[in-house]
């Protein structure tokens, strides 16, 4: 009996040792660039969704040399929701960015309509639907959201976790901000502006800088 426990302790040692030599790899990244995209879905293009993730963005890029950042904005873009037939619309070009191997994380924003993404946020989330099959491209490549009200408490985090649920479907490791930036970028617009919101940009950086922090741990 002894002997089974201490052959269990060996085992669990061992396992804990694996473990942690693993995350430590992990850790140390590959070395390659890696990609962070950013999607803007409001149908405003350049407004202050788009700013925001910028904003997260930037951070995502000032953390780390290897980081290399794109913003596609949605806005202003014909993107319908899924159809058996694939419309022939703005996401066809869009796609083969997000099948890019060397795509390493995505930061989706939307404002916050009706307490909840927006339908071009919906659209461009169904119409990923070839990133899941025949092959589930973005498994364990981390997400970050980011969402833009115009009220303080204008249902900012609800829109932020209706994203995150529907990015669990893709295998995605949902990523929140560093603390206290929990759940996401969390922005106030007033009167179209974001340049105020200095709470809301600060989860937005501290978004960008745990993608960052994330992509490189997860690798591509
Ligand atoms: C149809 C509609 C619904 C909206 N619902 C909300 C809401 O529930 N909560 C909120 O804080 N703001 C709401 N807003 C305001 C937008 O979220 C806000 O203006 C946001 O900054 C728009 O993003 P954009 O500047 O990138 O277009 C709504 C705006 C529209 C047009």
């Amino acid at each position: 009996m002894k002997q089974n426990v201490t052959r269990r302790h060996f085992l669990a040692t061992a396992g804990v040792a694996a473990l942690g030599a693993g995350v430590a790899k992990a850790a140390e990244g590959t070395g390659k660039p890696v990609k962070i995209i950013g999607v803007s879905c409001s149908s405003r293009k350049g407004m202050t969704t788009a700013k925001a993730v910028q904003a997260a963005l930037d951070a995502a890029q000032g953390a780390d040399p290897r980081i290399t950042v794109e913003l596609i904005d949605l806005g202003g873009l014909s993107i319908a929701g899924y159809s058996p037939q694939p419309p022939q619309d703005d996401f066809t070009a869009i796609l083969p960015k997000l099948q890019d191997p060397a795509l390493g994380g995505l930061i989706i924003g939307s404002p916050a309509y009706f307490r909840g993404m927006s339908a071009l946020c919906k659209a461009f989330i169904e119409r990923c639907a070839p990133l899941r099959e025949p092959k589930m491209l973005l498994a364990n490549k981390p997400v970050g959201v980011v969402a833009v009200g115009a009220f303080r408490n204008g249902g900012q985090e609800m829109t932020i976790e209706q994203i995150q649920a529907a990015m669990l479907c893709f295998g995605m490791i949902v990523v929140g901000g560093n603390a206290p930036a929990f759940q996401g970028a969390t922005v106030l617009s007033t009167k179209d502006d974001i340049s105020a919101d200095t709470l809301g940009l600060d989860t937005a950086k501290k978004l960008g800088a745990h993608m960052a922090e994330m992509a490189l741990k997860l690798g591509i």
